[in-house]
């Protein structure tokens, strides 16, 4: 055995920075026994050129720790990016059918390349070819060294004298050679019960995790998954691979125990009913898998995808994001002018910072007054609102509230004025009764009228309505009958991956042409989350149940992947919970209201403005920008807490939720600095109320903090507490 030794990471970053290509190119590294190393602050991944060509995976560890090299050429199942039909036995990353009809592919290793693109970020290309064919695939590795992420895509292209069909086309792979204890941690749900966390042993043999439902991929699986190794996954301890795919329509997520107990995860656009034609000279480009490995625990693992999401995979992620009110609970779709603008009094006395209009705002022919009619027809209902929607922006401005908008642009009721000119832009199926998912149909974003209607719903609110500043992307229906009037016959299988590039593009258009308009990304609740579509988006609705005692799960489950900031927290009255604990609960996501002001009691009022004006003066910066640390999870005990500390360790913030009665010990906070003292103090008390903390008010050291924890007084369920914790010399 010999050994192979990563480069020294900082070293390689001075050389990266300076533009220089750290791994060989051609002949040199072409050599059997070469090794290209993937390598981000504390992880590595190291890849062999074997002797016979082939590309293979050695190892995904930490950073600096080297794998060995074989002398023999290892086996076929830890090919990095299998192909089937020329020996692979198990679940392939790519099947094709070559132009003449061969079923089989092989890929070997030609060349690679690595260029600095920055002093963070690397991107590493690895071009492998079919020896007996032009068809080429490159393996795309783009290393984020700070946050330790890595995004992986693959680039397939052939030069063959006729199409090629593609049948499988994953993003990415990865082979943990390990114990065979491997734990798999995904989230499922339902509308109204979104990112339901489960934990589970892979056993031998696959198990999927997909979507076949075309355009969210998020009803009913996440395309989101960690995988501890050894045992179950802890916070802060073991070996914890994450992995999230940058696609929001059909998915599949495979993990694969095969006879020697090595698990191979396979992530991509779900091949199911998607074959692709791929004509010689184009290339088919998959979405990217997000990866990020720690020996540190889940929690580190979190983090990083969070860091990662604030620098690169999301808008304007170190901006504050703005409170919002939204009108939905309050009013549903029965609302006029007169009311909403009693709504921005509402606001105001709030401090809510944007006032967000819902749905029903359209539709005159087929007024929007329930989710039957309307979709489709963007033209303001001249009964509701006469004055149109710049008459509401400037009222709200009046009142020192931003204003913004909901709309469903990808959707059309067969009650519209659209529907009635346009059937054949919905997608369906020839000779079958269309299947209606709330009322509503999908358009079909493969066909360019489809498209550039779909830029023009967005272009026609926003341009004459400058005082728009915030958007809300709904999408409340997904696809069952995946046909296109649009499409060839011999291409009705690319309608779902060609309606994903198509929607990427309208909200790409969007963000570039109007980046000053923050945005929500939802789908009738979170049905549509992902890195594919966050990129577009400031921030998600988690879910249609804002029920806090509900939302403490939610939320909890999404914080495996995305950052507070992103998760639009708001505060209704579902559930009549005690105001306290949903203002709590909402306090350590993106806080936002949804309720009638006229509704609550002057107490009421009293409670939710302090709790919106402490969020903004005190909280916001660190529950947002802040490296989250999970305390207490929701599912193991009957009581939930997290804490969150800013970047420089000066402030932290600590949320505890009791679910249920009962007196639950002490609360350890986490990532405070040992030897920094802060001030503790609980926040977000009832007016006139004292803190019983016993330490309220003392300073502590971290590490006291750390080992000791604090005892919050939440015994009672839906109890809660917020406790600061202020580093001595901030203010
Ligand atoms: C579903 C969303 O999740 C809700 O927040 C609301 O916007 C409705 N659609 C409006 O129809």
């Amino acid at each position: 055995m010999k050994r192979h030794l990563c480069a020294d990471l900082s070293l390689a970053l001075v050389l990266l920075a300076l533009g220089f290509e750290l791994s060989a190119n051609g002949a040199e590294a072409k050599r059997a026994g070469s090794v290209i190393t993937i390598a981000t602050a504390r992880s590595s991944l190291s890849l062999l050129i074997a002797k016979d060509g082939r590309l293979y995976e050695l190892g995904l560890g930490p950073a600096g720790k080297g794998s060995a090299v074989p002398e023999n050429t290892p086996p076929r199942e830890m090919e990095f990016y299998p192909a089937s039909g020329d020996g692979f036995i198990l679940e392939p990353a790519l099947q094709a059918t070559h132009a003449d009809g061969n079923t089989s592919t092989d890929l070997v290793y030609q060349k690679h390349s690595t260029s600095a693109l920055d002093t963070n970020v690397s991107l590493t290309r690895i071009e492998l070819k079919d020896p007996a064919y032009p068809f080429l695939v490159t393996l795309c590795l783009k290393a984020y060294a700070a946050e330790d992420v890595v995004e992986q895509w693959a680039e397939i292209r052939h030069q063959e004298a006729g199409p090629v069909m593609l049948f499988r086309f994953a993003s990415a792979g990865s082979v943990l050679a390990n114990s065979g204890n491997y734990w798999l941690t995904h989230f499922h749900g339902d509308w109204a019960d979104e990112a339901q966390w489960v934990e589970e042993r892979l056993t031998s043999g696959i198990k999927i995790l997909d979507s076949k439902i075309g355009v969210r991929a998020h009803q009913y699986a996440t395309p989101s998954f960690l995988i501890a190794m050894g045992g179950e996954a802890r916070e802060e301890e073991g070996e914890v691979l994450g992995g999230s795919l940058e696609w929001s329509g059909s998915f599949q997520l495979a993990f694969e125990v095969d006879m020697k107990k090595r698990l191979r995860a396979l992530g991509g656009i779900n091949p199911f009913g998607s074959a692709y034609q791929l004509a010689s000279g184009e290339t088919f480009t998959t979405p990217a898998m997000l990866w990020s490995w720690s020996s540190e625990g889940k929690g580190r693992v979190s983090r990083n995808f969070h860091r990662w999401a604030r620098r690169y995979g999301i808008r304007d992620g170190d901006k504050p994001r703005p409170v919002l009110l939204n009108n939905w609970e309050a009013t549903g779709f029965n609302f006029d002018e007169k009311r909403i603008v009693s709504l921005f009094d509402g606001a105001k006395e709030l401090g809510a910072e944007t006032f967000l209009l819902d749905d029903g705002w359209f539709g005159n022919k087929h007024p929007r007054n329930d989710d039957h009619a309307g979709l489709g027809d963007w033209q303001v209902n001249t009964n509701k609102l006469p004055q149109g929607l710049s008459f509401l922006a400037d009222e709200a401005r009046k009142r020192g509230v931003h204003f913004g908008i909901w709309i469903e642009p990808e959707m059309v009721n067969p009650n519209s004025d659209l529907f009635e000119q346009h059937p054949e832009w919905a997608i369906g199926q020839p000779y079958r009764e269309a299947i209606l998912g709330r009322n509503q149909r999908v358009l079909d974003l493969s066909r360019p009228e489809v498209r550039d209607f779909t830029w023009s719903v967005i272009e026609n609110t926003l341009r004459p309505n400058p005082g728009i500043s915030y958007v809300k992307w709904d999408c409340n229906c997904y696809v069952t009958q995946p046909g296109s009037t649009w499409l060839k016959p011999e291409q009705q299988s690319h309608l779902l991956i060609d309606y994903q590039h198509a929607l990427y593009e309208v909200m790409g258009r969007m963000a570039s042409k109007y980046p000053g308009v923050m945005a929500m990304l939802c789908s009738g609740g979170a049905g549509r989350l992902d890195y594919g579509a966050l990129k577009f988006f400031h921030s998600f609705w988690p879910s249609d149940n804002t029920d806090p005692a509900r939302r403490v799960f939610i939320q909890w489950g999404f914080s495996h992947f995305f950052p507070a900031e992103t998760i639009a927290a708001h505060v209704t009255r579902m559930g009549r919970r005690p105001l306290k604990f949903a203002l709590d609960v909402g306090l350590s996501g993106a806080l936002g209201l949804d309720m009638d002001v006229a509704k609550l009691t002057p107490d009421e009022r009293r409670a939710v403005a302090d709790a919106v004006s402490l969020y903004k003066q005190r909280l916001r910066e660190v529950v947002q920008q802040g490296d989250l640390y999970r305390l207490e999870s929701p599912y193991s005990g009957p009581r939930s807490a997290l804490n969150y500390v800013s970047a420089d360790k000066a402030r932290a913030v600590l949320f505890v939720y009791a679910l249920k009665d009962g007196n639950q010990g002490l609360v350890r906070p986490r990532g405070l600095e040992p030897t920094r003292h802060y001030r503790v103090r609980e926040v977000n008390l009832p007016a006139g109320v004292a803190s019983d903390l016993r330490q309220e008010g003392q300073v502590v050291d971290g590490s006291t903090l750390m080992r000791d924890g604090l005892q919050p007084n939440c015994q009672s369920s839906f109890s809660s507490q917020v406790i600061e914790l202020a580093g001595e010399d901030v203010k």
